[in-house]
């Protein structure tokens, strides 16, 4: 299969194909990952840049992870302690990084855009691991893997996107990855979190949870992003939970071979109750172990793979 992408910023560039080659790829590192020694030479000699911007724990620690395990060198940078406080512009900071001659930059942002940005000035491989409330495709990669570790495949599988939708960067990636590779999607939430735009995707929309529930393989439940409201009515959290959370009352009515899906960070008792978080449907740590996996394996392709000597 032929992987001809230089960065990862906006899933919808992604063929069907370029996204089984991730997932096949990242299969593979799975066996890296189960050894005693986990770490294997692929991109050694190559410098990783994860400039994050905005707070994270799952991602930045797994693209942290996923780079030592491949024998990269990675610089962690962003945030506060940079000169971007003293003034200093994105182009300059981009500049002053890529004087060192590095191979790629992982950007979370806060703004929508910035990656794109950063391809433009910088001339690197650039990763988005998440911009404002644009895309976060490596977050929709993991979710893939671990739809397709779950049931054997992704065509057909009938998914439900649940809750804040219009806020979610998640949302704006998984949706079109998931109609790529074939699978039924249906978007739910409150009507004031909705996507605004009616034929989104070609997905339908509605504010019915109870009534979507008995038929779906995947329940995937979105975080309320109270940072990202900008004075939006939100409803309160114990109507939010009566009405869009998922509590054992709805789990009890799921397909007895359905899963439950949450990116992370979660609202227990918002959006998901604790006891739904840690039960036998959950898959919400089996996603956190493959943004390890994909991560591996979306830095080796973008990086050139075995068109540039590099070995899985
Ligand atoms: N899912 C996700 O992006 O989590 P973090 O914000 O912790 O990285």
């Amino acid at each position: 299969m032929a992987f001809n992408h230089k960065h990862l910023i906006d899933i919808t560039e992604y063929s069907a194909d370029d996204i089984m080659a991730i997932l096949e790829t990242a299969v593979k590192f799975k066996e890296v990952n189960e050894r005693r020694i986990k770490q294997v030479p692929t991109l050694k000699g190559f410098t990783v840049v994860n400039m994050f911007n905005e707070p994270s724990t799952r991602t930045r620690s797994s693209f942290e992870m996923a780079e030592k395990r491949l024998s990269a060198a990675s610089l962690n940078f962003g945030g506060s302690s940079t000169s971007s406080v003293k003034g200093e512009s994105l182009v300059d900071t981009v500049e002053t990084l890529c004087s060192y001659k590095i191979d790629m930059i992982v950007v979370r942002d806060k703004h929508a855009g910035v990656p794109h940005k950063i391809a433009d000035v910088s001339g690197v491989s650039v990763i988005d691991a998440g911009d404002g409330k644009h895309q976060h495709p490596t977050q929709a990669m993991l979710d893939l893997y671990t739809m397709r570790k779950n049931f054997g495949h992704l065509d057909g599988l009938k998914v439900a996107i649940v809750g804040d939708l219009s806020h979610s960067r998640v949302c704006g990636s998984l949706v079109p990855a998931l109609k790529t590779v074939g699978a039924d999607v249906t978007l739910v939430g409150p009507p004031t979190f909705q996507v605004d735009d009616p034929d989104y995707f070609g997905v339908p929309q509605t504010a019915d949870f109870d009534s979507v529930i008995p038929e779906m393989d995947v329940v995937y439940m979105l975080r309320v992003q109270l940072e990202r409201m900008e004075g939006a009515s939100i409803p309160s959290r114990r109507e939010y939970n009566r009405l869009w959370g998922l509590d054992m009352a709805r789990v009890n009515k799921m397909r007895p071979e359905a899963i439950i899906c949450h990116p992370g960070p979660m609202n227990r008792g918002m959006e998901i109750n604790a006891d739904v978080a840690d039960c036998a449907r959950s898959r919400i740590l089996t996603q956190v172990n493959a943004g390890v996996l994909t991560r591996m394996a979306e830095m080796y392709l973008l990086l050139g793979g075995e068109n540039n000597g590099i070995s899985a």
